[in-house]
């Protein structure tokens, strides 16, 4: 595995799509060669699995279906486009991965950090990111920037106090893996992005 795997953890509202973009103004400037790619989805089968899982009509769906859907759609996406990626030498950089089973279905929803290991042993083991950036905005703040939720997806629809444990969940998990970075985005969006392009300097990413 030659190239770098680069995933992008928050709440939801917490700026990742933004701050991607603006991370790919920078990698284009700089001749950098990498792919973005997204979770769930980012390859033909894996969109298919994602429509059912973000379908809000699928209420009755339970959440160790959630789950399983979830790495299977990851693990789709790791086999078909993330892998050659690494392998040809590119920086992978994927909004959401790993972290967000842990987080949403692991600790939100109560299956356990355990449980969502064992269903994704190759995006804890072999191909665990190499950094992880956690965008830290707790949801009461992001909703306020936000000025509410701008989907009605089926995940959307799940209720503060759910968003609040995930979020509680990312912070754990920041605290227990050293390959997540948590940054601090009270501030503009272009002073995140310089956050975050200087840990991908500081880590020799680019
Ligand atoms: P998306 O529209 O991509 O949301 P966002 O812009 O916030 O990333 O929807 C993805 C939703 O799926 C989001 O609510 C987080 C959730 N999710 C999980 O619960 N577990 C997972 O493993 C992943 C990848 C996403």
């Amino acid at each position: 595995m030659k190239g770098k795997l680069i995933t992008f953890e928050g709440c939801e509202g917490s700026g990742k799509s933004t701050q991607l973009k603006l991370l790919a103004e920078k990698l284009d400037n700089l001749g950098v060669d990498y792919i973005m790619t997204r979770e769930p989805g980012g390859s033909a089968i894996a969109e298919q699995i994602r429509a059912v899982i973000l379908d809000g009509k699928n209420t009755a769906m339970c959440d160790e279906c959630e789950a399983l859907l979830y790495a299977a759609s990851r693990v789709q996406l790791l086999k078909e486009v993330i892998v050659p990626a690494l392998e040809s030498g590119k920086l992978v950089v994927c909004d959401r991965y790993v972290d967000s089973s842990l987080a949403y279905q692991g600790i939100a929803r109560g299956l356990g950090e355990d449980f969502i290991a064992s269903i994704n042993a190759a995006a804890l083991g072999k191909y665990s990111p190499d950094m992880t950036i956690f965008l830290d905005i707790s949801p009461e703040d992001a909703f306020r920037r936000k000025n509410g939720a701008d989907k009605d997806d089926r995940m959307e629809q799940q209720g503060m106090a759910f968003h609040k444990k995930v979020y509680q969940g990312y912070r754990r998990l920041a605290e227990k893996y050293p390959r997540i970075r948590s940054v601090d985005c009270s501030g503009t969006k272009y002073e995140t992005s310089d956050k975050i392009w200087q840990l991908f300097r500081q880590n020799g990413i680019v």
